[in-house]
């Protein structure tokens, strides 16, 4: 089974990419994801905050005008720690990049794009071979228009672009009003890639204790279904690869997001609850799934269902939801 893809511009030996997360956080797992047989890694994200924290520390401390590096910490007394973050992270690269043959991904959380995109350099220069832009945004000023974050979006990308060499994913959020547009918009702005969807962490509430409640929960395959519709839609009609990230359980979740048309699928949930082996897991029922439709390569797969391949396209849109209601009603009958 010739399970080879290419994304980003590189050549993966597989689709199944593990995605930003802790596990990526000690080099023995990342050289645990190689040997379950992870075609590349994407490194968890460092934040531009901790960015700008460390180089508004550094200018504090060549300018306080302090001869101790002590006192200086003093100032600051966090400093410590972030500086820690963001060298470590760079050094993690270093021995991530040393230690394994696939390629590593680096992760950065950012928005704006001004401040941070030097680290973006330092990413390239530690030996990541791609990076991914986590563009994790809450629109929650009334005053900001959709236009106005779109821009910020594009800007971002254009920035990254500008200050490396090696190819740029952004990982989307699902919330704008067209998100197919804004797709070709962020190709166009120089993105190698799109990776969909950003999966938002919504706060519950404890009725209990009274308090908004921030938890974790990881991902079921029910919430595949908003990042296949839109990779089956942009399939082919964008410029830059597709990564599917939210809800890869199991081998046959990855061949949907393929059919619908990703160019790599990411899974991360189903690793952290089951071990970093189930990868191997995923990979062995990829490939039964493909030998049982006679399929016998990914390459022959990507995009089979995506709504230009379909027989009704129609399927991924409104004309869809009208039917879906219809049949439903046909199917209702009062207890
Ligand atoms: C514990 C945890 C930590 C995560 N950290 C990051 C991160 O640092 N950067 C990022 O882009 N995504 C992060 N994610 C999101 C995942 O990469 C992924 O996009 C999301 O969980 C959906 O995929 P899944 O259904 O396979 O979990 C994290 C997810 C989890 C569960």
């Amino acid at each position: 089974m010739d399970l080879r893809t290419t994304y980003l511009g590189l050549n993966l030996r597989n689709p199944i990419v593990p995605s930003s997360s802790p596990l990526s956080q000690r080099l023995d797992d990342i050289r645990q994801l190689e040997d379950a047989g992870a075609p590349a890694v994407v490194m968890f994200s460092i934040f531009e905050e901790q960015i700008r924290h460390d180089a508004e520390a550094l200018e504090h401390l060549l300018t306080a005008g302090t001869d101790s590096f002590a006192e200086a910490l003093s100032y600051f007394p966090d400093v410590g720690s972030y500086k820690v973050g963001t060298e470590k992270y760079l050094e993690l690269i270093s021995s991530a990049k040393a230690a394994v043959d696939i390629p590593i991904i680096g992760s950065i959380n950012g928005i704006s794009p001004e401040g941070w995109t030097d680290y973006a350099m330092e990413i390239e220069r530690a030996g990541a071979s791609a990076l991914e832009l986590n563009a994790y945004y809450i629109a929650t000023d009334p005053d900001r228009s959709g236009a106005e974050i779109e821009q910020m979006y594009v800007d971002v990308v254009r920035a990254v672009k500008n200050a490396v060499r090696i190819p740029v994913a952004m990982k989307l959020s699902p919330f704008f009003s067209s998100t197919a547009h804004m797709a070709r918009r962020l190709a166009e702005a120089g993105a190698d890639g799109l990776v969909m969807f950003n999966r938002f962490y919504q706060p519950d509430f404890d009725l209990d204790e009274m308090e908004v409640r921030s938890d974790l929960n990881l991902s079921t395959p029910q919430e595949m279904r908003l990042p296949l519709r839109w990779i089956a839609i942009l399939h082919g009609r964008v410029s830059c690869s597709l990564a599917a990230t939210t809800g890869v359980h199991s081998g046959r979740d990855a061949a949907k997001y393929l059919l619908a048309g990703a160019d790599a699928v990411m899974t991360c949930s189903a690793l952290l609850k089951n071990g970093i082996g189930h990868l191997r897991v995923m990979l062995r029922e990829l490939e039964e799934w493909m030998a049982s439709k006679e399929y016998t390569s990914v390459v022959e797969m990507k995009g089979a269902m995506s709504q230009k391949n379909v027989a009704n396209p129609a399927a991924f849109e409104r004309a869809n939801y009208i039917k879906i209601l219809e049949e439903y009603k046909g199917r209702y009958t009062t207890v």
